[in-house]
């Protein structure tokens, strides 16, 4: 039965140029490198210049993913920007991205998931174009992390990091196989009981100030081992396929020591997950498409590999996407 499908033709990403090491970092806070690479994986991250926004970075990030796929930007008609450090409090990230991209059709909108926010946003274009309403999406991730930080707090400082991913997303007839080529499955979760583990104590609407991350780091690192695994499980089961036969796992970058747990308990081996958390640290909603361009780069996907994303972050929120590339 023919089906349409969502299509990844093309990925591209970009980093602000300034790079702080974990000692750097230790002139900051109370902190070592030993300390940050032995906990975390992080070694180091980019860091956003004060006039580098995180439309800019998105803007680039579409601009290498359109170069890529060969399609024009005047024929996209859907841009969705997953950030949770907006611009400005609106209008929407995307709405700029589209007009630094010379998109002028279709529609554009932000999706606030924090660190799902790809995976949120993945699978709200997915659903645009497999039902017909719109033909080609740019899906970006883009934050600047380093503004929300509270840069007196070691626990959560030496975390995260700035930039942009994108991929560019085309609506395609398939066979309706699970050997089609496109997205295969996505599923999203959230659950706000968790709130208080991991948020931003400030906002337009209460306190009038942007505010900063506070998390319970390791809360978060329990829940995120349990819900990360029960999503793929269920991927897995939704799809037919089973742990051993995903050709590369694109994981939301928080913590090694979270990737190696879930690798773990799905049998999955290391040469088949991609880690960019030594260069690029947690940049939340832009990991999983920064981590995608660093597979194409060094040429470690392929078309017709099977490629599992998951990510989980603030809200809580999470999710997984499975796509044959
Ligand atoms: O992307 C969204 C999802 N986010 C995550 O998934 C993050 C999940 N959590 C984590 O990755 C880890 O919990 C952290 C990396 C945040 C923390 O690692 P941990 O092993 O859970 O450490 P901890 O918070 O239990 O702290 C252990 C010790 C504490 O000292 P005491 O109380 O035992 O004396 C901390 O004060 O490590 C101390 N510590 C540090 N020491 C040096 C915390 N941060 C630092 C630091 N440098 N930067």
């Amino acid at each position: 039965m023919a089906v349409i499908r969502t299509v990844i033709r093309g990925v591209g990403a970009s980093l602000p140029k300034r790079i702080m090491t974990n000692q750097e970092m230790s002139s900051i806070v109370d902190t070592t490198d030993e300390w940050i690479a032995e906990r975390t994986g992080i070694r180091q991250r980019h860091i956003a210049s004060d006039n580098e926004l995180t439309s800019d970075l998105g803007i680039a990030a579409a601009r290498q993913a359109l170069v890529r796929s060969g399609i024009d930007p005047v024929e996209i008609d859907l841009v969705i920007c997953a950030t949770a450090t907006p611009d400005r409090t609106f209008p929407a990230t995307a709405v700029k991205i589209q007009h630094g991209l010379g998109v002028t059709k279709g529609a554009a909108f932000d999706i606030q998931a924090v660190c799902s926010g790809f995976v949120y946003a993945m699978a709200t274009a997915d659903n645009f174009l497999k039902t017909g309403q719109f033909k080609r999406a740019i899906v970006i991730g883009a934050e600047t992390f380093s503004r929300i930080l509270d840069w007196t707090d070691r626990g959560t400082c030496v975390l995260f990091g700035d930039g942009a991913g994108a991929v560019v997303l085309e609506a395609q007839p398939q066979h309706g196989t699970r050997e089609d080529r496109g997205i295969l499955s996505t599923i999203i979760r959230s659950d706000g009981r968790y709130e208080d583990l991991l948020y931003v104590d400030g906002g337009p609407g209460s306190t009038k100030t942007t505010g900063h991350l506070r998390m319970n780091g390791r809360e978060v690192f329990r829940h995120a081992v349990q819900k990360i695994h029960g999503v793929i499980e269920e991927t897995l089961i939704q799809t037919g396929y089973t742990a051993d036969e995903i050709d590369l796992f694109v994981p939301h970058q928080a913590n090694k020591r979270i990737l190696d747990g879930i690798a773990r308990k799905l049998g999955v081996g290391p040469e088949k997950i991609v880690v960019t958390l030594e260069k690029h640290g947690n940049t939340s909603a832009a990991s999983i498409p920064l981590a995608l361009n660093e597979a194409f780069e060094s040429h470690r996907i392929k078309e017709g590999n099977l490629v599992l994303m998951e990510a989980m972050g603030g809200g809580f929120t999470w999710g997984a996407v499975l796509v044959r590339w």
